[in-house]
């Protein structure tokens, strides 16, 4: 990170849309993500002039011109593509909605129908923002998103501390009108020197301008922060 670059074309990375884990070869364990917030970010940023990679689960959505498109299915797909690529990045904005736990051994055929009733054990996904800091030496701003159905600022915030961030949007996926597979959200954001700042209900290609905005703007804090504790130098 320098001074001179946070006045430049930026490089940021959007994860968005969920993930796929396969059961079989014709089934899978996923979510509701429709994709649109993230996608909507990845697009308001383009529309900025910055340079972005958009990382993302499969979706019906089509890709915004101007991004750098990364398809992928399953989480460890998406810390693949992510790990590759977070190394030249200065913004890294987590939308994705991860699939927290996969089958432990997808079957090879086609599971058939044989007895009245089927377990299925499921092993944790890895955790893609929880890994940018440590394994993955990411240290531009980081910022992630908290789906919670209760208790929303508490839990959001739990998760910024826990997974380094900078910067968490909480959303209330409890509500019927907003978030998952809705064209509105309403976004909580949670700063790590304890700001907070409501971004109330409105559409998420709007919500997305005032997210890149503010991310923008905390970029640029933190490399003078940086600049600025490193002191003077000839
Ligand atoms: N996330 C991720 N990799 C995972 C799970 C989540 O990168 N395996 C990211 C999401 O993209 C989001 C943030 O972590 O930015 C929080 O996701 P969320 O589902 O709200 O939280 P979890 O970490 O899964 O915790 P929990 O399910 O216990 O609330």
């Amino acid at each position: 990170m320098s001074q001179s670059r946070a006045e430049e074309r930026l490089r940021i990375l959007v994860t968005a849309g969920p993930t796929r884990e396969r059961i079989d070869p014709v089934r899978y364990l996923s979510n509701r993500s429709s994709g649109r917030m993230g996608y909507a970010i990845a697009e308001a940023a383009v529309e900025l002039g910055h340079e972005v990679v958009l990382v993302s689960g499969p979706t019906a959505r089509a890709v915004p011109d101007g991004v750098d498109y990364v398809g992928v299915e399953s989480a460890e797909d998406m810390y693949q593509a992510v790990e590759r690529r977070i190394g030249r990045m200065e913004v890294c904005i987590m939308a994705a909605a991860v699939s927290d736990y996969r089958p432990a051994r997808p079957a090879g055929q086609k599971i058939k129908k044989l007895r009245d009733t089927l377990t299925l054990e499921l092993v944790k996904t890895p955790d893609i923002l929880g890994s940018a800091r440590g394994p993955m030496r990411f240290s531009g701003l980081l910022v992630g998103f908290a789906a919670e159905t209760e208790n929303v600022a508490f839990h959001a915030r739990e998760k910024l501390v826990r997974k380094d961030c900078d910067l968490v949007a909480a959303n209330d996926v409890s509500r019927s009108d907003i978030g998952f597979d809705a064209p509105r959200n309403e976004l909580l954001l949670l700063f790590r020197d304890g700001r907070e700042q409501l971004l109330e209900c409105d559409a998420k290609e709007h919500l997305a301008r005032r997210l890149v905005a503010i991310c923008l703007a905390e970029y640029r804090a933190k490399v003078a922060r940086t600049e600025a504790n490193r002191g003077p130098t000839e």
